[in-house]
């Protein structure tokens, strides 16, 4: 399920729209074009950063369009960055980031803060109580993103991964 957010990060005052939920071919065509463009800049910045995904990258994200849920950011219908997540365990209540990218040219200008604040609110209004990510201790820059939004260590999970969650 892709929520599409056209055209409406200034920075500051995110405004959010649902685009056209009456016109299924309109978004199925947008759907098809938002995972080309997904797709697209994850084998991106997997050649710039091999330990990004680190597994088989099409299967990933196979099963990421398969099952997941996104936020993307496009404007004037480019993909600038989005979110993968998923918000469907009501055993635990806890949603979890599995994936998040914003294109080189848009980072530090927030647009990685609002995509992980849409997740949470997401998350809230379900009744969901924490969220949790894994991260490559090699990802300074990822690891210091999610600190700056209160994700804590929980425990790690392999030699290099760690997991973190963020409690609501
Ligand atoms: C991590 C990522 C999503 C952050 O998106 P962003 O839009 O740049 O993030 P924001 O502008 O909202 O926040 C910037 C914060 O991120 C961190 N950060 C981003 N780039 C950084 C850098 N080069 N060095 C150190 N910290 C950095 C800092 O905490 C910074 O906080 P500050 O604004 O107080 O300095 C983006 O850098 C990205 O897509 N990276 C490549 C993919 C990735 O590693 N994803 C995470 C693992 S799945």
């Amino acid at each position: 399920m892709i929520t599409m957010l056209l055209n409406v990060f200034d920075g500051k005052r995110p405004i959010r729209f649902v685009v056209g939920l009456g016109k299924a071919l309109r978004i199925l065509l947008l759907h098809t074009v938002m995972y080309r463009q997904i797709r697209e800049l994850v084998l991106a910045q997997q050649a710039a950063d091999p330990a990004f995904i680190g597994r088989d990258v099409e299967k990933y994200l196979d099963k990421l369009f398969d099952k997941a849920e996104f936020i993307v950011h496009a404007n004037k219908g480019q993909c600038q960055g989005f979110v993968a997540y998923y918000c469907n365990d009501y055993a635990t209540l806890i949603a979890y980031i599995t994936l998040i990218l914003v294109t080189p040219a848009c980072r530090n200008s927030g647009l990685g803060s609002w995509l992980v604040d849409c997740v949470i609110q997401q998350a809230r209004k379900r009744g969901f109580t924490a969220c949790q990510l894994e991260v490559h201790s090699d990802n300074e820059n990822a690891l210091s993103f999610y600190e700056k939004h209160g994700f804590r260590h929980i425990r790690d999970t392999g030699e290099k991964t760690h997991l973190m969650q963020l409690e609501f």
